[in-house]
Protein backbone atom coordinates (compact mmCIF):
# COMPACT_ATOMS: atom_id res chain seq x y z
CA UNK A 1 0.00 0.00 0.00
CA UNK A 2 1.45 3.10 -0.80
CA UNK A 3 -1.16 5.66 -0.38
CA UNK A 4 -4.26 5.64 1.52
CA UNK A 5 -7.37 8.37 1.58
CA UNK A 6 -8.64 8.55 4.79
CA UNK A 7 -12.24 10.12 5.73
CA UNK A 8 -10.98 12.12 8.69
CA UNK A 9 -13.13 13.71 11.47
CA UNK A 10 -10.19 15.13 13.61
CA UNK A 11 -12.07 13.42 16.27
CA UNK A 12 -9.71 10.84 18.40
CA UNK A 13 -10.70 7.58 16.35
CA UNK A 14 -9.44 9.63 12.96
CA UNK A 15 -6.50 11.26 14.59
CA UNK A 16 -5.01 8.10 15.99
CA UNK A 17 -5.88 5.98 12.14
CA UNK A 18 -3.37 8.13 10.72
CA UNK A 19 -0.60 7.51 12.33
CA UNK A 20 -1.68 3.75 12.77
CA UNK A 21 -2.00 3.57 8.85
CA UNK A 22 1.14 5.21 8.74
CA UNK A 23 3.14 2.74 10.81
CA UNK A 24 1.05 -0.06 9.95
CA UNK A 25 1.50 -0.15 6.03
CA UNK A 26 4.35 2.51 5.54
CA UNK A 27 2.24 4.55 3.19
CA UNK A 28 1.65 8.26 3.11
CA UNK A 29 -1.46 9.25 4.48
CA UNK A 30 -4.30 11.85 2.78
CA UNK A 31 -7.04 12.95 5.37
CA UNK A 32 -10.25 14.20 3.63
CA UNK A 33 -13.08 16.07 5.11
CA UNK A 34 -16.27 17.48 3.46
CA UNK A 35 -18.20 20.22 4.92
CA UNK A 36 -21.82 19.26 4.86
CA UNK A 37 -22.69 21.89 7.61
CA UNK A 38 -21.18 20.74 10.67
CA UNK A 39 -18.92 23.82 11.61
CA UNK A 40 -15.70 22.99 11.52
CA UNK A 41 -12.92 25.50 11.09
CA UNK A 42 -10.64 24.31 8.07
CA UNK A 43 -7.48 25.78 9.04
CA UNK A 44 -7.21 23.90 12.57
CA UNK A 45 -8.43 20.79 11.19
CA UNK A 46 -5.84 20.95 8.13
CA UNK A 47 -3.14 22.06 11.10
CA UNK A 48 -4.22 18.99 13.22
CA UNK A 49 -4.23 16.03 10.16
CA UNK A 50 -0.83 17.61 8.93
CA UNK A 51 0.70 17.84 12.51
CA UNK A 52 -1.19 14.05 13.08
CA UNK A 53 1.04 12.75 10.05
CA UNK A 54 -1.20 13.24 7.36
CA UNK A 55 1.03 14.23 4.11
CA UNK A 56 -1.92 15.93 2.45
CA UNK A 57 -5.79 17.65 3.46
CA UNK A 58 -8.16 18.11 1.58
CA UNK A 59 -11.26 20.37 2.66
CA UNK A 60 -14.10 20.27 0.50
CA UNK A 61 -17.88 22.30 0.83
CA UNK A 62 -20.23 19.65 -0.61
CA UNK A 63 -22.99 21.54 1.32
CA UNK A 64 -25.02 22.37 -1.90
CA UNK A 65 -24.39 18.96 -4.08
CA UNK A 66 -25.52 17.69 -0.40
CA UNK A 67 -28.90 19.47 -0.24
CA UNK A 68 -29.53 19.27 -3.95
CA UNK A 69 -28.54 15.98 -4.86
CA UNK A 70 -28.87 13.89 -1.64
CA UNK A 71 -31.11 15.68 0.89
CA UNK A 72 -34.04 17.56 -1.43
CA UNK A 73 -34.38 13.99 -3.15
CA UNK A 74 -34.60 11.93 -0.21
CA UNK A 75 -37.51 15.00 0.82
CA UNK A 76 -39.52 14.17 -2.39
CA UNK A 77 -39.51 10.50 -2.05
CA UNK A 78 -40.75 11.12 2.15
CA UNK A 79 -37.65 9.17 3.26
CA UNK A 80 -37.78 8.52 6.68
CA UNK A 81 -36.05 5.25 7.99
CA UNK A 82 -39.12 3.53 10.56
CA UNK A 83 -41.15 6.01 10.06
CA UNK A 84 -39.25 8.33 11.50
CA UNK A 85 -35.51 9.26 10.99
CA UNK A 86 -35.01 11.72 8.09
CA UNK A 87 -31.23 9.85 7.12
CA UNK A 88 -29.14 12.60 7.55
CA UNK A 89 -26.24 10.53 8.39
CA UNK A 90 -27.01 8.03 6.05
CA UNK A 91 -27.53 10.69 3.30
CA UNK A 92 -24.10 12.14 3.65
CA UNK A 93 -22.22 8.95 3.50
CA UNK A 94 -22.37 8.26 0.23
CA UNK A 95 -21.41 11.67 -0.62
CA UNK A 96 -18.44 11.55 1.24
CA UNK A 97 -17.67 8.37 -0.34
CA UNK A 98 -17.49 9.80 -3.53
CA UNK A 99 -15.41 12.64 -2.95
CA UNK A 100 -13.02 10.54 -1.18
CA UNK A 101 -13.02 8.17 -4.33
CA UNK A 102 -12.15 11.49 -6.91
CA UNK A 103 -9.46 12.51 -4.49
CA UNK A 104 -8.12 8.95 -4.51
CA UNK A 105 -8.10 9.04 -8.37
CA UNK A 106 -6.59 11.81 -8.87
CA UNK A 107 -3.55 11.34 -6.06
CA UNK A 108 -3.29 8.15 -7.49
CA UNK A 109 -4.34 6.10 -4.06
CA UNK A 110 -4.72 2.53 -3.94
CA UNK A 111 -6.75 2.52 -0.82
CA UNK A 112 -9.44 4.22 0.84
CA UNK A 113 -10.26 4.17 4.78
CA UNK A 114 -12.62 5.24 7.26
CA UNK A 115 -13.26 5.45 10.90
CA UNK A 116 -16.75 3.19 11.56
CA UNK A 117 -16.74 0.44 14.04
CA UNK A 118 -17.91 -3.06 12.80
CA UNK A 119 -21.43 -2.93 14.32
CA UNK A 120 -22.78 0.27 12.74
CA UNK A 121 -24.29 1.07 9.33
CA UNK A 122 -21.64 4.01 8.26
CA UNK A 123 -19.09 1.48 7.44
CA UNK A 124 -21.78 -0.41 5.29
CA UNK A 125 -22.61 2.74 3.61
CA UNK A 126 -18.69 3.72 2.89
CA UNK A 127 -17.92 0.45 1.72
CA UNK A 128 -20.60 0.22 -0.94
CA UNK A 129 -20.43 3.26 -2.01
CA UNK A 130 -16.15 2.64 -2.38
CA UNK A 131 -17.23 -0.88 -3.88
CA UNK A 132 -19.45 0.44 -6.65
CA UNK A 133 -17.32 3.57 -7.72
CA UNK A 134 -14.21 2.10 -7.46
CA UNK A 135 -13.97 -1.53 -7.10
CA UNK A 136 -10.72 -2.04 -7.19
CA UNK A 137 -9.59 0.08 -4.53
CA UNK A 138 -8.66 -1.61 -1.23
CA UNK A 139 -10.53 -0.69 1.89
CA UNK A 140 -9.36 -0.97 5.65
CA UNK A 141 -11.39 -0.37 8.62
CA UNK A 142 -8.71 0.09 11.11
CA UNK A 143 -11.27 0.32 14.17
CA UNK A 144 -12.68 -2.84 12.99
CA UNK A 145 -8.93 -4.25 13.27
CA UNK A 146 -7.10 -2.49 15.44
CA UNK A 147 -5.86 -3.59 18.78
CA UNK A 148 -7.20 -0.99 21.05
CA UNK A 149 -9.86 -2.72 23.65
CA UNK A 150 -11.26 0.95 25.11
CA UNK A 151 -10.70 4.88 24.36
CA UNK A 152 -8.39 4.79 27.11
CA UNK A 153 -5.99 2.63 25.47
CA UNK A 154 -6.41 4.69 22.49
CA UNK A 155 -5.81 8.02 24.20
CA UNK A 156 -2.05 5.83 25.41
CA UNK A 157 -1.12 5.62 21.84
CA UNK A 158 -2.04 9.49 20.71
CA UNK A 159 0.30 10.37 23.65
CA UNK A 160 3.07 7.76 22.94
CA UNK A 161 2.84 9.28 19.05
CA UNK A 162 2.29 12.96 20.12
CA UNK A 163 -1.32 13.22 18.56
CA UNK A 164 -2.97 16.24 19.56
CA UNK A 165 -6.05 15.24 21.51
CA UNK A 166 -8.59 16.73 23.07
CA UNK A 167 -9.62 15.13 25.78
CA UNK A 168 -10.55 17.71 28.61
CA UNK A 169 -14.28 17.57 27.97
CA UNK A 170 -14.89 13.83 27.90
CA UNK A 171 -17.68 14.03 25.96
CA UNK A 172 -20.02 10.81 26.65
CA UNK A 173 -22.04 10.69 23.46
CA UNK A 174 -20.63 10.21 19.79
CA UNK A 175 -22.21 12.88 17.51
CA UNK A 176 -22.22 13.30 13.94
CA UNK A 177 -23.69 16.86 12.77
CA UNK A 178 -24.84 18.01 8.97
CA UNK A 179 -27.09 20.80 7.38
CA UNK A 180 -29.92 17.58 7.60
CA UNK A 181 -29.73 16.84 11.31
CA UNK A 182 -27.50 15.53 14.10
CA UNK A 183 -27.33 12.20 15.28
CA UNK A 184 -26.25 11.19 18.95
CA UNK A 185 -26.08 7.91 20.43
CA UNK A 186 -23.91 6.14 23.60
CA UNK A 187 -23.76 7.62 26.84
CA UNK A 188 -26.90 6.88 28.94
CA UNK A 189 -29.03 6.74 25.91
CA UNK A 190 -27.83 3.04 25.77
CA UNK A 191 -30.68 2.58 28.31
CA UNK A 192 -33.98 2.33 25.84
CA UNK A 193 -35.91 3.07 29.30
CA UNK A 194 -34.11 5.95 30.33
CA UNK A 195 -35.93 9.71 28.98
CA UNK A 196 -32.58 11.35 26.76
CA UNK A 197 -30.66 13.81 29.21
CA UNK A 198 -31.10 17.47 28.63
CA UNK A 199 -27.47 17.80 27.63
CA UNK A 200 -27.55 14.93 24.93
CA UNK A 201 -29.43 17.55 23.03
CA UNK A 202 -26.67 19.85 21.12
CA UNK A 203 -29.54 22.33 19.44
CA UNK A 204 -32.78 22.14 19.79
CA UNK A 205 -33.89 24.14 22.98
CA UNK A 206 -36.01 22.37 25.37
CA UNK A 207 -39.64 22.52 24.38
CA UNK A 208 -40.63 23.22 28.34
CA UNK A 209 -38.10 26.38 27.73
CA UNK A 210 -39.47 27.30 24.38
CA UNK A 211 -41.76 30.19 23.85
CA UNK A 212 -45.19 30.41 25.21
CA UNK A 213 -46.39 31.89 21.98
CA UNK A 214 -46.75 29.91 18.68
CA UNK A 215 -45.07 30.92 15.48
CA UNK A 216 -45.97 30.31 12.05
CA UNK A 217 -44.51 29.75 9.54
CA UNK A 218 -45.24 29.46 5.61
CA UNK A 219 -43.39 27.24 3.23
CA UNK A 220 -43.60 27.10 -0.35
CA UNK A 221 -42.92 24.51 -2.69
CA UNK A 222 -41.62 23.74 -6.26
CA UNK A 223 -42.59 20.38 -7.86
CA UNK A 224 -41.54 18.67 -4.11
CA UNK A 225 -38.99 21.13 -3.51
CA UNK A 226 -38.59 24.03 -1.04
CA UNK A 227 -38.21 27.33 -2.59
CA UNK A 228 -39.43 30.21 -0.26
CA UNK A 229 -40.08 31.03 3.32
CA UNK A 230 -42.64 33.12 4.15
CA UNK A 231 -42.95 34.65 0.90
CA UNK A 232 -39.12 34.97 0.21
CA UNK A 233 -36.92 32.97 -1.81
CA UNK A 234 -34.25 31.87 -0.13
CA UNK A 235 -31.28 29.63 -1.55
CA UNK A 236 -31.33 25.91 -0.31
CA UNK A 237 -28.71 26.17 1.80
CA UNK A 238 -30.09 29.48 3.80
CA UNK A 239 -33.80 27.96 3.69
CA UNK A 240 -32.31 24.82 5.62
CA UNK A 241 -30.35 26.42 7.86
CA UNK A 242 -32.65 28.99 8.79
CA UNK A 243 -35.35 26.25 9.82
CA UNK A 244 -32.89 24.68 11.84
CA UNK A 245 -32.56 27.71 13.86
CA UNK A 246 -36.60 28.56 13.85
CA UNK A 247 -37.25 25.14 14.58
CA UNK A 248 -34.80 24.77 17.01
CA UNK A 249 -36.01 27.76 19.16
CA UNK A 250 -39.01 26.24 19.37
CA UNK A 251 -37.84 22.62 20.81
CA UNK A 252 -39.16 20.96 17.28
CA UNK A 253 -37.27 18.31 15.46
CA UNK A 254 -36.52 16.44 18.68
CA UNK A 255 -36.88 12.20 17.73
CA UNK A 256 -36.16 9.72 20.15
CA UNK A 257 -35.62 6.60 18.57
CA UNK A 258 -34.85 2.48 18.93
CA UNK A 259 -34.27 1.75 15.39
CA UNK A 260 -33.16 -1.41 13.24
CA UNK A 261 -29.73 -1.57 12.09
CA UNK A 262 -28.92 -3.46 9.27
CA UNK A 263 -26.11 -5.53 10.93
CA UNK A 264 -28.98 -6.78 13.07
CA UNK A 265 -28.88 -5.34 16.15
CA UNK A 266 -31.54 -2.98 17.73
CA UNK A 267 -30.08 0.66 18.89
CA UNK A 268 -31.34 3.72 20.52
CA UNK A 269 -29.98 6.59 19.27
CA UNK A 270 -31.63 10.17 19.31
CA UNK A 271 -31.85 12.86 16.42
CA UNK A 272 -32.08 16.71 16.43
CA UNK A 273 -33.51 17.73 12.64
CA UNK A 274 -35.07 20.52 13.03
CA UNK A 275 -35.23 21.85 8.89
CA UNK A 276 -35.87 17.95 8.06
CA UNK A 277 -39.29 17.61 10.50
CA UNK A 278 -40.77 20.82 9.29
CA UNK A 279 -40.04 19.97 5.70
CA UNK A 280 -41.22 16.47 6.00
CA UNK A 281 -44.74 17.33 8.23
CA UNK A 282 -45.18 20.32 5.33
CA UNK A 283 -44.10 18.43 2.27
CA UNK A 284 -46.68 15.02 3.46
CA UNK A 285 -48.96 17.72 3.46
CA UNK A 286 -49.31 19.26 0.33
CA UNK A 287 -48.99 15.60 -1.13
CA UNK A 288 -52.21 15.01 0.51
CA UNK A 289 -53.13 17.82 -0.96
CA UNK A 290 -52.91 17.25 -4.80
CA UNK A 291 -52.03 13.40 -5.53
CA UNK A 292 -55.23 11.24 -6.17
CA UNK A 293 -55.76 8.42 -3.61
CA UNK A 294 -54.42 5.69 -4.91
CA UNK A 295 -50.96 7.41 -6.34
CA UNK A 296 -50.83 8.44 -2.68
CA UNK A 297 -51.14 5.57 -1.17
CA UNK A 298 -48.26 3.79 -3.63
CA UNK A 299 -46.06 6.22 -3.31
CA UNK A 300 -45.82 5.75 0.54
CA UNK A 301 -45.37 1.81 0.19
CA UNK A 302 -42.11 3.46 -2.46
CA UNK A 303 -40.74 5.86 0.40
CA UNK A 304 -40.57 2.77 2.75
CA UNK A 305 -38.51 0.67 0.75
CA UNK A 306 -36.55 4.52 -0.38
CA UNK A 307 -36.36 4.70 2.73
CA UNK A 308 -34.27 1.46 3.78
CA UNK A 309 -32.41 1.54 0.43
CA UNK A 310 -30.85 4.66 1.70
CA UNK A 311 -30.63 3.74 5.03
CA UNK A 312 -28.51 0.52 3.55
CA UNK A 313 -26.07 2.11 1.57
CA UNK A 314 -27.56 0.99 -1.51
CA UNK A 315 -27.21 4.97 -2.94
CA UNK A 316 -25.10 4.22 -6.09
CA UNK A 317 -27.71 1.42 -7.39
CA UNK A 318 -29.79 1.33 -9.92
CA UNK A 319 -32.40 0.25 -7.78
CA UNK A 320 -32.32 4.30 -6.62
CA UNK A 321 -32.45 5.55 -9.89
CA UNK A 322 -35.59 3.46 -10.67
CA UNK A 323 -37.72 4.79 -7.49
CA UNK A 324 -36.38 7.98 -7.84
CA UNK A 325 -37.58 8.50 -11.69
CA UNK A 326 -41.28 7.16 -9.89
CA UNK A 327 -41.07 9.60 -7.21
CA UNK A 328 -39.77 12.81 -10.03
CA UNK A 329 -43.26 11.74 -11.87
CA UNK A 330 -45.02 12.04 -8.68
CA UNK A 331 -43.91 15.76 -7.43
CA UNK A 332 -44.90 17.42 -10.69
CA UNK A 333 -47.86 18.71 -8.91
CA UNK A 334 -46.02 19.17 -6.02
CA UNK A 335 -46.36 22.71 -6.03
CA UNK A 336 -48.32 25.16 -3.23
CA UNK A 337 -47.93 26.65 0.31
CA UNK A 338 -48.21 24.94 3.51
CA UNK A 339 -48.63 26.95 6.65
CA UNK A 340 -46.87 25.33 9.74
CA UNK A 341 -47.59 26.00 13.15
CA UNK A 342 -44.44 25.43 15.81
CA UNK A 343 -45.48 25.44 20.09
CA UNK A 344 -43.24 23.91 22.19
CA UNK A 345 -41.73 21.13 20.26
CA UNK A 346 -44.71 20.13 18.07
CA UNK A 347 -44.79 21.21 14.48
CA UNK A 348 -47.77 20.60 12.77
CA UNK A 349 -49.67 21.81 9.51
CA UNK A 350 -52.31 24.21 9.80
CA UNK A 351 -52.96 25.57 6.23
CA UNK A 352 -52.34 24.24 2.51
CA UNK A 353 -52.65 25.43 -0.69
CA UNK A 354 -52.16 25.19 -4.46
CA UNK A 355 -52.54 25.64 -7.98
CA UNK A 356 -53.00 21.77 -8.63
CA UNK A 357 -55.77 21.07 -5.49
CA UNK A 358 -57.70 17.90 -6.02
CA UNK A 359 -59.65 19.05 -2.92
CA UNK A 360 -63.30 20.44 -3.97
CA UNK A 361 -65.03 22.33 -1.22
CA UNK A 362 -68.37 21.98 -2.94
CA UNK A 363 -67.98 18.14 -2.75
CA UNK A 364 -66.76 18.18 0.71
CA UNK A 365 -68.97 20.31 2.32
CA UNK A 366 -72.25 19.61 4.77
CA UNK A 367 -73.83 22.74 4.13
CA UNK A 368 -76.34 23.53 1.42
CA UNK A 369 -73.75 24.46 -1.42
CA UNK A 370 -73.15 20.46 -1.52
CA UNK A 371 -73.18 19.37 -5.00
CA UNK A 372 -72.13 15.79 -4.41
CA UNK A 373 -74.63 13.34 -5.67
CA UNK A 374 -75.42 11.24 -2.56
CA UNK A 375 -77.95 8.90 -3.69
CA UNK A 376 -75.34 7.52 -5.98
CA UNK A 377 -73.32 6.04 -3.53
CA UNK A 378 -76.21 2.96 -3.24
CA UNK A 379 -74.91 1.97 -6.16
CA UNK A 380 -71.58 2.31 -5.36
CA UNK A 381 -71.55 0.51 -2.05
CA UNK A 382 -74.07 -2.36 -4.21
CA UNK A 383 -71.27 -2.82 -6.43
CA UNK A 384 -67.97 -2.52 -4.33
CA UNK A 385 -69.20 -4.59 -1.73
CA UNK A 386 -70.14 -7.64 -4.23
CA UNK A 387 -67.53 -9.78 -3.15
CA UNK A 388 -68.26 -9.72 0.69
CA UNK A 389 -72.07 -10.54 -0.64
CA UNK A 390 -71.19 -12.96 -2.50
CA UNK A 391 -68.42 -14.61 0.15
CA UNK A 392 -71.04 -14.59 3.15
CA UNK A 393 -73.26 -16.24 0.44
CA UNK A 394 -71.31 -18.93 0.50
CA UNK A 395 -70.00 -19.08 4.16
CA UNK A 396 -73.35 -19.52 5.59
CA UNK A 397 -74.01 -22.39 3.11
CA UNK A 398 -70.23 -23.91 4.22
CA UNK A 399 -71.18 -23.32 7.91
CA UNK A 400 -68.49 -20.60 8.64
CA UNK A 401 -69.59 -17.29 9.92
CA UNK A 402 -67.75 -13.91 10.39
CA UNK A 403 -68.34 -12.91 13.68
CA UNK A 404 -67.05 -16.42 15.27
N1 LIG B 1 -28.10 5.34 13.41
C1 LIG B 1 -27.86 6.40 12.49
C2 LIG B 1 -27.61 5.88 11.11
O1 LIG B 1 -27.31 4.73 10.98
C3 LIG B 1 -26.83 7.35 12.95
C4 LIG B 1 -25.40 6.88 13.09
C5 LIG B 1 -24.63 8.06 13.48
N2 LIG B 1 -23.30 7.93 13.89
C6 LIG B 1 -22.82 8.55 15.01
N3 LIG B 1 -21.56 8.59 15.16
N4 LIG B 1 -23.59 9.08 15.91
O2 LIG B 1 -27.69 6.60 10.15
Amino acid sequence: MKKIVVAYSGGLDTSVIIKWLQTKYGAEIIAFTADIGQKENPSALEKKAIATGAKKFYFKDLKREFIDDYVFPSLKGSALYEGKYPLATALSRPLIAKNMVEVAKREKADALAHGCTGKGNDQVRFELAFKSLAPEMEIIAPVREWEFKSREEEIEYARKHKIPVDVTKKKPYSIDWNLWGISIECGLLEDPWQQPPEDAYQLTCSPLKAPTTPQHIDIEFYKGIPIKLNGKSLPDISLISELNEIGAKHGVGRIDMLENRLIGIKSREIYEAPAAVILHTAHAELEKLVLERELYHFKNIISQKYSELIYYGYWFSDFRKCIESFIDETQKHVTGTVRIKLYKGQCVAVGRKSPYSLYQEDLATYTDRDIFDHKASKGFIDIFGLPLILEGKRNRKTGWTKDK
